[in-house]
């Protein structure tokens, strides 16, 4: 297979791209006003994708886990929260200023990547004065550290007392709740709890579509364990999450599990797996795993002055329960996907004159994360073709996601279809009438099979299970 050129990279992401918002997957947010700097809005077909992501992810890590609950925290917390997480004073990146264009830089990401470059120093990794802004070569700020947390205030008044963060994280809302979940739902350890929601982050520099946005979703795991045993749950995760990605559909070729060393990892973690991924403008962070040691709830314990200790039932040990972490970022999932799934044909996939002059585009994603999952086309605008597509349409819609599509072409049709990422398209024609049955298209084989009305409940049952 031929080697994909930087080029071909980033030709592909600006079709991806392109091909989102044309599709109805993901619009620029507040897209008439200008749109707003990396703030991005899921459209008809992309809150259906994410929301499969997340029902998928839910399944896969909750449901189907008997030691696995769910929570909703609220995003607003108290700041206490942030203080003992260490969010208030630590969690910051470098930021550095051009004096000439005034654009801001995230000061790490100026310095070359490789530590083993000259001038590179651990201790004080930024030489301020070696560097020039590289937009307009002007002359560069000092480096001050700027925290990544939104504030805002509570209530009517804008007073420090009222002053509260929109969540960096969703971990903060798990970790306080332990003892509620302990205490309500009888768990015990090991045990975990998962939440999906939005976090923030003011991010001095966003990139890459929805790769760094300042608004995101997350998709995480707090797994509570004996300390004795972490690394065998840590194992367990591990290989969890690894099945996670190819149910994604991503190829081993694409993925590259980075072990974060000594001083690379975050002070409380003893050990940290990064999931990095061969996105089309680098290799860059996909998920984290961490093992965050008992640094969570000794933190918590401290700053409510809660007792947040655990007694084994049976050999009655007492001890601060550790962490296991998995933590996936849901947009992130969204864009592999995406990038996994689309395909380009060239030549001709279908044998009509028309469609052997362009390139065709199929969105090969798994069927369970397809935002629509069959559509209806009528063959032609006419009677009782119509009617009777209608119908299949209404009583399909109650078990699948399905599109009625009467305008243009089949081959046009089937293609906007393919574009998509529909499994099945279902054809009614002028057999239909005398043979009660119509024809399912195959989005990967194109195979053309012919079903009866009655038993297409089945025949999809069979196929999507
Ligand atoms: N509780 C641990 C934690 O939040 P993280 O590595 O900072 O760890 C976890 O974030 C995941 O959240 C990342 O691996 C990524 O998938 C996603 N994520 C983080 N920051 C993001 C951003 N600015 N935009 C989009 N996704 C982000």
């Amino acid at each position: 297979m031929e080697k994909m050129t930087n080029q071909d990279k980033q030709n592909k992401m600006e079709k991806v791209v392109a091909l989102l918002k044309r599709r109805g997957f993901i619009f620029p947010s507040s897209d008439i006003y200008g749109g707003l700097q990396a703030a991005y809005d899921y459209g008809p077909l992309g809150v259906e994708l994410k929301n499969n992501i997340k029902r998928a992810w839910w399944k896969f890590f909750v449901q189907n886990k008997l030691d696995m609950v769910g929570l909703d925290a609220a995003i607003i917390m108290h700041p206490k929260v942030w203080e003992a997480s260490g969010h208030v004073q630590n969690f910051t990146d470098p930021l550095i200023d051009c004096k000439k264009c005034k654009k801001r830089f995230r000061a790490d990401h100026l310095l070359p990547a490789n530590p083993k470059s000259p001038g590179y120093d651990k201790e004080k990794p930024f030489f301020v004065a070696d560097y020039q802004c590289p937009d307009c070569g002007g002359d560069l700020t000092e480096v001050r550290q700027f925290n990544l947390m939104f504030q805002t205030f509570m209530g009517p008044v804008e007073e420090a007392a009222g002053k509260v963060y929109l969540r960096p994280e969703t971990a903060g809302g798990i970790f306080v709740n332990f003892k509620n979940v302990v205490d309500s739902m009888r768990m015990r350890i090991p045990f975990g709890i998962g939440q999906i929601g939005k976090a923030f982050r003011n991010e001095i520099t966003v990139e890459n579509f929805i790769f760094r946005t300042r608004e995101f979703e997350q998709m995480e795991v707090e797994y509570f364990v004996n300390p004795k045993e972490w690394e065998k749950y840590f194992n367990d995760w591990l290989e969890l999450m690894k099945t996670w990605c190819k149910f994604l559909g991503i190829k081993e070729k694409n993925l590259y599990l980075k072990e974060i060393e000594g001083s690379d990892r975050a002070f409380y973690s003893q050990r940290t797996i990064d999931f990095e991924y061969e996105y089309p403008f680098g290799r860059k962070e996909l998920y984290g795993l961490a093992y965050r040691t008992d640094y969570d709830l000794k933190q918590h314990q401290k700053f409510s002055g809660q007792n947040l200790e655990y007694t084994d039932p049976v050999s009655k040990e007492k001890f601060i329960p550790h962490i296991i972490e998995p933590s996936l970022g849901v947009d992130r999932s969204f864009l592999v996907v995406l990038l996994e799934a689309y395909t380009e044909v060239t030549g001709g996939r279908t044998t009509t004159t028309e469609a052997t002059k362009e390139t065709e585009v199929v969105l090969k994603l798994p069927y369970e994360l397809a935002p629509i999952k069959i559509a209806i086309l009528p063959l032609a605008k006419k009677e009782p073709l119509l009617v009777t597509a209608q119908n299949i349409a209404r009583n399909l819609s109650s078990i699948y996601t399905v599109q009625y599509d009467e305008t243009g072409s089949i081959g046009r049709r089937y293609r906007r279809q393919d574009e998509i990422g529909t499994p099945y398209c279902i054809t009614i024609d002028f057999a239909t009438a005398n043979d009660q049955a119509v024809t399912v298209r195959d989005r990967d084989t194109m195979q053309q099979t012919r079903v009866a009305i009655g038993d297409l409940e089945n025949y999809f049952k069979t196929k999507f299970n």
